[in-house]
């Protein structure tokens, strides 16, 4: 399964991730997460990593490189990728957890950060998984990456929604544009909810769009006060609200449990 989480920008989309992403791979997965978010650049150390991965972008000669080459069908040389394939510098790895990051912003002036989403759209059409593997992607804020095309071959979309209607507003666009392009798949997740009055508003709310609720996340004090750190906890209750988001997802998808 290919997952990618998308939301509005500070939902909790890479809180979100680094949770499954644990989860998953104690449960016996081995998991892919893709930062596929050009801005961001501390997703490694919420995963517990000590340093990121080099960026893809590097691996095809740079964003100018790349560039030049775009809109030409094959821009990574292989026709399918998987992950051994790839020189050890683009991956860190530990406990069943990989980490692959497409690229960042660097630089002012560098230009748009269209080479990062055609990347992206290439390397996950071309990543061929194993059975006990699943891929998860930590979307770019907003919707861009749909235009981008980013979503084509992911099978599932994964949207974090908080409390407040700007972000359930981006939401029902994502739910759009992703069932727009065919995706089946397609699921919210509350987040950052303070009350279990708030949790059945927004369900509501959600219900009344038509998109699916998978779960809810409580607003979780471990959480944010680890995110000084740049990390994640290891125990408390998010970490466990998320158990229950992830085999919803795995039912839902119809995925057999790892051998
Ligand atoms: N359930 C939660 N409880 C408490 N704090 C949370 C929760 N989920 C996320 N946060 C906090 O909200 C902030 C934003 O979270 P995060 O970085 O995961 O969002 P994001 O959607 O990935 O943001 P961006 O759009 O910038 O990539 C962080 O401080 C994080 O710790
Ligand atoms: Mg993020």
């Amino acid at each position: 399964m290919k997952i990618s989480v998308c939301g509005k920008g500070g939902s909790g989309k890479s809180t979100i991730v680094a949770l499954l992403a644990n989860e998953a791979r104690t449960k016996g997965y081995r998991v892919l997460v893709v930062d596929s978010d050009e801005s961001n650049s501390g997703l490694f150390s919420m995963l517990g990593f000590d340093y990121p991965p080099v960026p893809l972008m590097e691996l095809v000669g740079g964003k100018k490189s790349l560039q030049q080459k775009m809109g030409k069908p094959s821009v990574l040389a292989e026709s399918r990728i998987v992950l051994e394939d790839l020189p050890p510098q683009y991956l860190v790895q530990k406990d069943g957890l990989t980490l692959v990051s497409i690229g960042k912003i660097l630089q002012s002036l560098e230009g748009c950060a269209c080479p990062m989403g055609v990347l992206s759209r290439e390397f996950l059409k071309k990543l061929t998984l194993a059975e006990d593997e699943l891929a998860i992607v930590d979307m770019e804020a907003g919707v861009e990456h749909f235009g981008r095309g980013v979503e084509t071959s992911i099978d599932s979309v994964l949207i974090v929604v908080e409390p407040p209607l700007e972000s359930v507003n981006v939401g029902q666009k994502i739910h759009d544009l992703a069932s727009g392009i065919g995706i089946s798949n397609v699921w919210a997740v509350l987040n950052k909810v303070p009350s279990g009055d708030i949790a059945a508003r927004l369900e509501a709310e959600l219900q009344e769009r038509q998109i699916e609720v998978v779960g809810c996340i409580y607003f979780d004090a471990d959480v944010f006060s680890s995110s000084i750190d740049g990390r994640m906890p290891v125990k408390g209750v998010a970490v466990q609200e998320i158990k229950d988001v992830l085999n919803r997802i795995l039912a839902k998808a119809g995925l057999p449990a790892p051998k």
